[in-house]
């Protein structure tokens, strides 16, 4: 039987990562394959509640997630847990901002995160960030669902979330809706536990 397209990714991803462990050429990968595939679309999954992670594919040097998105959700503003993240929208458009910490800000005193650049990203648009360059916050724009593919390399079970106004940080444990379209059960360790999404 052949792969799905989205194995294939996956593949190559791996491929990717053992000849140059940046990533330098997974960009052009996840691009090309939202222009040709919508095999994706069958492990898409739909929350009223909150945006959806859905998880692909996960090994030793990445994982990669489907993340589905109705108009309204959106992430907290977080971090990336010392890895590399590639963001690639497969539908729709996602606005990305940018937050950091102030320039004098004291470790002892609440003061708010400094908001930086906020950018669209359209289909097949690619956005690259770690920790050194931001935190950051995504949602859909243009009043529409959008669905992206996220890739941590490596793979991310926990993260930091940032309230804008104090820059008070929260450790929070991160979880999947479904694993290769398969369910979560709400008792199975890989569950959403809710405290990342504060919801909209
Ligand atoms: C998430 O993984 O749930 C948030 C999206 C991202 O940081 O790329």
């Amino acid at each position: 039987m052949s792969q799905r397209p989205i194995d294939e990714l996956c593949a190559a991803l791996q491929a990717e990562f053992d000849r140059d462990s940046r990533g330098k050429g997974i960009s052009s990968l996840l691009s090309a394959y939202q222009a040709e595939h919508r095999d994706w679309d069958d492990w898409a999954l739909w929350s009223d509640e909150r945006y959806t992670r859905n998880l692909v594919s996960r090994g030793n040097s990445f994982e990669l997630l489907l993340l589905c998105w109705n108009p309204g959700q959106e992430s907290p503003i977080h971090d990336h847990a010392g890895q590399n993240c590639w963001m690639a929208v497969l539908e729709g458009q996602l606005e990305e901002i940018h937050y950091g910490e102030p320039e004098n800000g004291a470790s002892e005193r609440l003061v708010p995160l400094e908001k930086g650049r906020a950018k669209s990203f359209g289909e097949g648009g690619v956005a690259f960030i770690d920790d050194s360059i931001a935190y950051h916050l995504i949602r859909p724009a243009g009043g529409v669902r959008a669905v992206s593919l996220h890739l941590y390399a490596k793979p991310i079970d926990t993260c930091k979330i940032f309230c804008p106004d104090t820059g008070q940080a929260e450790d929070v444990a991160l979880g999947y809706h479904s694993v290769r379209g398969e369910l979560v059960g709400s008792d199975s360790p890989e569950a959403i536990r809710g405290r990342f999404f504060p919801g909209p």
